[in-house]
């Protein structure tokens, strides 16, 4: 599946109109690039009413308790369309653990290992986002944690799903795919991109040509 990373209200309106995408994720980054001076609670009913599934909303707090306030808040916003986006911290996996006991949706984020991941499934995690550009920043291959973490979960029959972000080129996603990922969130110029190939647009035209130029017969 993908999933769109972007909390860009037309441009998530747009793609979804392709019937390829099942939800979306922001992060404080993705928000603050775009939307640095809106009100979040209002861009977040935006990008829930232009798109379908969950619109993953990061926590910012840090401390237990005002994590799980902040989620609170975000809850309620659309109590079956919000899911909790819970950075990678020991309060993280409490909040994490609480929220789903309370059926809450969840994705710990900012996962960069196996260990990590597997932590995030134990505690009851609906999604856990492993970050591919930000693991091979470090120099590291992101295939083996993903290949990991998919073979942990369908071992041990967990529902958790793995959502690989941090998407730079389109390999990424091919690659994340091929290695066992449930989900991986695109950013729309990269999901564009995928649309582009210029031996489609040539056949398009010859075929198109051809019949603009056809002769009588048949006609
Ligand atoms: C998605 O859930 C992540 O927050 C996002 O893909 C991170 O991307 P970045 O590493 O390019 O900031």
């Amino acid at each position: 599946m993908f999933f769109l990373d972007s909390s860009d209200p037309k441009e998530i309106r747009d793609i979804f109109a392709w019937g390829v995408v099942s939800g979306v994720t922001t992060n404080p980054l993705i928000l603050a690039r775009e939307a640095g001076g809106a009100d979040l609670a209002k861009r977040i009913h935006a990008v829930i009413a232009a798109s379908t599934g969950h619109v993953s909303v990061e926590l910012t707090s840090e401390t237990e308790s005002a994590m799980l306030e902040e989620a609170r808040e975000y809850h309620a916003w659309a109590p079956d369309r919000i899911c909790i986006k819970v950075p990678f911290t020991e309060a993280g996996l409490r909040v994490t653990h609480g929220l789903s006991r309370q059926g809450v949706a969840t994705n710990v984020t900012c996962v960069m290992s196996f260990n990590q991941a597997y932590l995030a499934v134990l505690a009851g995690c609906t999604y856990v986002s492993i970050f591919s550009g930000r693991v091979r920043d470090m120099g590291y291959d992101v295939r083996p944690v993903i290949e990991q973490t998919r073979s942990q979960i369908d071992r041990e029959k967990h529902a958790s799903r793995i959502i690989v972000g941090s998407v730079r080129h389109f390999m990424d996603v091919n690659e994340s795919l091929a290695a066992g990922a449930h989900i991986v969130t695109v950013p729309p110029p990269i999901l564009r991109k995928m649309l582009i190939n210029p031996k489609t647009d040539e056949t398009i035209r010859e075929f198109n040509t051809a019949w603009a130029n056809r002769g009588g017969q048949g006609k």
